[in-house]
């Protein structure tokens, strides 16, 4: 079935729903984007997405095409349009249309586009029988705190995590893990969750912020800090956060079992208190 697309103000059927050639989203990866989940046809943490959408336009000096309140009716729009009720709704704003040249256009227009994808997010595989991760080398650039669309990195380490028959991969530099591929890494030792600090390495992660906001409130222990592979490796438990996975078992780094190689009991804490707390806030 196809699907409704907002491109640039319209809602328009899938295959008619086209940006430019020249569009410096396809010519320089010059976007940024977002990913908001759904759950029962309620957007988590709209407000959180949308203040990091304005900071990485900001960062980029690029427009911003919208406001809080326009952005949420397209976002309510587009679920209606095409009946998701769990799923995720995805946005990118580039730069827009302009002759190729290095230097920002002046006046280029930016281009919205918006799509939704229908997926059983909350009730996942991966949350019942956890993850195993492989560490590689974290070859991105340097700015990783802007969510922009350079993910062919990331994608490599995804594919590179499948080739070695684990799910997914969390890269390191200078010798301390930055973050998984798409989702921010988290290892548990002797009750302490600890999550590398925020910085240009890594992307702030809106779960992350509500998460360890959560972890807080029920008094667990937390350090924000970077830690090496080794530590991950000898830690009792591990866990990812995205907006798509919320929260997400790791029960293997490297080929190692981390505990008894089952999901462990604070990460599978940590996914109900955040699904519970998350819902009470949807819009
Ligand atoms: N990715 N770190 C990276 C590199 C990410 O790509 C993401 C999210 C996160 C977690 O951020 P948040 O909690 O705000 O989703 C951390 C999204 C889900 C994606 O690219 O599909």
């Amino acid at each position: 079935m196809s699907r409704i697309v907002y491109v640039n103000g319209d809602y328009l059927p899938e295959e008619e729903a086209k940006v430019s050639v020249f569009d410096r989203g396809f010519l320089m990866a010059d976007a940024v984007y977002e990913v908001t989940s759904v759950i029962g046809g309620k957007l988590i943490d709209f407000d959180g997405h949308f203040t990091r959408l304005c900071r990485s336009l900001s960062e980029l000096e690029m427009d911003n095409p919208t406001d809080r309140d326009a952005l949420l009716a397209i976002h309510r729009e587009l679920l209606a349009r095409n009946g998701v009720v769990d799923g995720l709704v995805y946005l990118q704003v580039s730069r827009g249309v302009a002759d190729r040249d290095f230097a920002y256009p002046e006046d280029a227009a930016p281009s919205m586009v918006l799509f939704t994808q229908t997926k059983q997010l909350a009730d996942s595989p991966a949350a019942k029988k956890g993850l195993r991760v492989i560490t590689i080398p974290d070859q991105r650039w340097a700015r990783r705190d802007i969510k922009t669309v350079q993910l062919l990195y990331p994608s490599m380490g995804k594919m590179a995590a499948k080739k070695a028959g684990a799910d997914d991969a969390w890269m390191v530099e200078d010798g301390h893990v930055t973050e998984g591929t798409s989702n921010n890494a988290y290892i548990v030792k002797g009750g302490r969750i600890i999550t590398r600090h925020l910085g240009n390495e890594i992307l702030a992660g809106i779960t992350r912020a509500a998460v360890l906001r959560f972890a807080r409130e029920a008094q667990m222990e937390l350090e924000e800090r970077a830690f090496t592979p080794d530590e991950a490796r000898a830690a009792d438990e591990a866990f990812v956060t995205s907006a798509t996975t919320f929260v997400t078992p790791v029960i293997e780094i490297d080929g190692v079992a981390l505990g008894d190689g089952t999901p462990g009991p604070v990460a599978r804490r940590l996914r109900e208190i955040y699904l519970d707390e998350s819902l009470k806030t949807a819009v």
